[in-house]
């Protein structure tokens, strides 16, 4: 068997024992990563590895790990936050009595927290209702409990960390007031169907890893489950070009407006 099939018949495996589709995600980088990966356990094939991870939980479970590339932050690329706390969710909080927001690939939390502090401080969050997903169950699980290190706190102006967070053995612990405030919930963009009549969608640093074509309709379907007028917030390298196509306009750098 050739390299590339060896690839491509894990790329099948996989999809029919996890229900995610690598072959919707750029391949170089895919494979590149996956590659480093089964060679760190010494297999010289994508066959022998995938027969490993059949019999190994672990091993599923580092690949998943390594696979969704978890990175985040609190406040990551603040001036983009500062644009959506100064300028969009006051012009929505005066036409909207009820706030329906989505972080799309929230990863370990610090995207949602992030949005519910802001909506805390706009005195809007009792009047907010905000979704949290991630294909990751591990992240999710994270997310949940709440606790991050200092140096992701980073960026988190010092008013809010006061406000939002209590340090506990070496930890700091997200309030319940937040807490409560996200309903988290797994679900694969690529893949699942959405909910729709959302004000806001957050969906920032997954979409570079995927195909053209995976984007392409995932735009179209963020573009069906925004309200008219509602916004999706995209990172900082992710800007859609000819918006219109999927019904947007661009509001702001990295902000998309539904028509
Ligand atoms: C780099 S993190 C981004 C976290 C956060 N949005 C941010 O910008 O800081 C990417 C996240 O996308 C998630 N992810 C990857 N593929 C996904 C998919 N098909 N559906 C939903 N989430 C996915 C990963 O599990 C990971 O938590």
């Amino acid at each position: 068997m050739s390299e590339d099939q060896d690839f491509s018949q894990f790329v099948i495996r996989i999809k029919r024992k996890t229900d995610i589709d690598l072959s919707q995600y750029k391949e170089a980088q895919m494979k590149r990563r996956l590659t480093t990966l089964r060679m760190k356990h010494g297999f010289s094939t994508f066959d022998q590895y995938y027969q490993a991870i059949e019999q190994n939980r672990a091993l599923l479970n580092e690949f998943l790990d390594r696979m969704t590339i978890n990175v985040s932050e609190f406040w990551r690329n603040p001036v983009r936050w500062d644009v959506l706390r100064n300028r969009f969710l006051p012009e929505m909080l005066v036409t909207t009595p009820k706030l329906k927001v989505w972080s799309a690939a929230c990863s370990t939390g610090e995207e949602p927290y992030t949005i519910a502090m802001i909506l805390s401080e706009l005195g809007a969050l009792g009047r907010s209702s905000l979704l949290a997903t991630d294909l990751d169950n591990n992240v999710l699980q994270k997310a949940q409990e709440g606790s991050y290190l200092e140096r992701s706190l980073r960026d988190v102006p010092m008013d809010y960390r006061n406000k939002y967070f209590s340090p506990s053995e070496g930890a700091f612990l997200v309030s319940d007031v937040l807490k409560k405030s996200i309903n988290f919930k797994q679900q694969n963009l690529l893949h699942d169907t959405f909910d729709s009549g959302y004000d806001l969608i957050v969906c920032r640093n997954v979409m570079i890893y995927f195909t053209e074509e995976a984007k392409s309709q995932l735009y179209h379907k963020f573009s069906a489950a925004l309200k008219p007028g509602g916004l999706l917030f995209v990172g900082s390298t992710e800007q859609i070009f000819s918006p219109s196509q999927f019904g947007f306009e661009t509001a702001d750098t990295f902000f998309y407006r539904r028509l």
